[in-house]
């Protein structure tokens, strides 16, 4: 009996063992897909090098669509309009595209590999999206774990950005990646502020990313990026404006609070800030200046978990219920949320009891 169990034991060893020979022969023969064309927007061709992920061949020709998991299949950014050459939908594309979207042939472009001819449609802005090269001109501790990285742009050296748009940062080659990654780190600057970019990044534990801006980024190093992507931006109406973020957060919203001081928009707008201690809380003093410069804005800041030590006389609570204590009639109310999915999950809740047109709640989950 154990002897029977160790041959077929020793026969599914065999076979599995033969089966993986069998792949890495194939991909070394049939995986050679050569030189194949793609077609964009049915009037720019390029011809590539086949066998790669769409993202990846885009990106090789300088086009960037954005991405902010490095082309790992889950963050379902990456979407694009393929008319040929795609095949079938891949599991690790389904749970991200919707039965509309698989009507309008939108594929997951890291997942979908460039074997044949292909053509595909993206938005004509996205051949506006540049690759930059930038300095480090300073990295400063926030809080525990957000760092302000500044960029000083060196080529080329100036950036259109609208605020509440985000960056794609490459992380080269390190001890935790062997091959380059990109990030999405939203701008935390003022667009008038051309010729600089400043970011807000939290430590995530043993994140690729932030673990290399964290540890291994030092001021007077040079760093990539391509941008700038999103529609997270003001929009232009005269109705109230609620913002809500948490931790880093804190960076699309604050870009598009100067945005509106630079421009004297005058609209009512308050920003809810969620933050568990004191410690987590951070930028105090620049939302003070903005309540003196901005005519209509109050910031409203709360702690989830305040430490005796902290001294705090602010809201107490987390941002949900302080949200809703404040928020009164939302139906004049456009809304701007940034910060984790659970947090903008339950905000978008609150706000829509308060009557806030689903369609005017604008976010971007991090
Ligand atoms: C549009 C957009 C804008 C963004 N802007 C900012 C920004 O301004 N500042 C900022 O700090 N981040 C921002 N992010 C998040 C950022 O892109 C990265 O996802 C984040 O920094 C983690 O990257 P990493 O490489 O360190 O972690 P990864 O190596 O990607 O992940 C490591 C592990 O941590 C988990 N993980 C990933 N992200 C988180 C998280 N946030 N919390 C807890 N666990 C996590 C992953 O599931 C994985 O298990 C933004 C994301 C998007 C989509
Ligand atoms: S799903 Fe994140 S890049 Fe494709």
């Amino acid at each position: 009996m154990i002897q029977q169990l160790l041959l077929s034991v020793g026969a599914i060893s065999a076979i599995a063992s033969l089966l993986a020979i069998l792949m890495v022969i194939t991909d070394a023969t049939i995986g050679n897909y050569g030189i194949v064309k793609l077609t964009i927007n049915n009037n720019k061709e390029y011809e590539v090098k086949g066998g790669r992920p769409l993202l990846a061949t885009l990106m090789d020709e300088g086009i960037f669509i954005p991405s902010a998991c490095g082309g790992r299949g889950s963050c379902g950014l990456c979407k694009v309009k393929v008319l040929e050459g795609a095949g079938q939908y891949l599991p690790t594309e389904l749970p991200w595209i919707s039965e509309d979207e698989k009507k309008q042939d939108i594929r997951l472009s890291c997942q979908v590999k460039v074997k044949q001819d292909f053509r595909i449609e993206i938005p004509e802005e996205l051949f506006n999206v540049k690759e930059f090269r930038g300095r480090v001109e300073s990295i400063v501790d926030l809080t525990h774990d957000i760092k302000e990285i500044i960029i000083t742009l060196i080529e080329p050296s100036e950036i259109e950005i609208r605020a509440g748009q985000f960056i794609q940062f490459k992380v080269p080659e390190y001890e935790l990646t062997n091959e380059p990654v990109y990030r999405a780190y939203s701008v935390a600057s003022s667009p008038s502020d051309k010729t600089r970019v400043e970011l807000e990044i939290r430590l995530v534990p043993g994140g690729i990313g932030t673990t290399y801006v964290h540890k291994y980024l030092s001021e007077g190093g040079e760093v990539i990026f391509n941008g700038p992507h999103g529609d997270f931006f003001l929009r232009d109406t005269d109705r109230e404006i609620v913002c809500i973020a948490g931790g880093s957060g804190m960076a699309p919203i604050k870009s598009i609070l100067l945005d509106m001081n630079c421009k004297g928009v005058n609209r009512r707008t308050r920003y809810f800030f969620g933050a568990r201690s004191k410690r987590d809380l951070f930028l105090e003093d620049t939302m003070a200046e903005l309540e003196m410069s901005l005519p209509d804005f109050t910031f409203i800041p709360t702690l989830s978990e305040p430490k005796d030590g902290d001294n705090w006389e602010g809201e107490t609570g987390l941002v949900t219920n302080i949200l809703d204590k404040h928020l009164g009639k939302g139906s004049n109310v456009e809304a701007y949320l940034c910060g984790s999915p659970g947090l903008i999950d339950a905000c978008v809740a609150i706000l829509t009891k308060h009557r806030v047109p689903e369609e005017l709640i604008y976010y971007d989950k991090f």
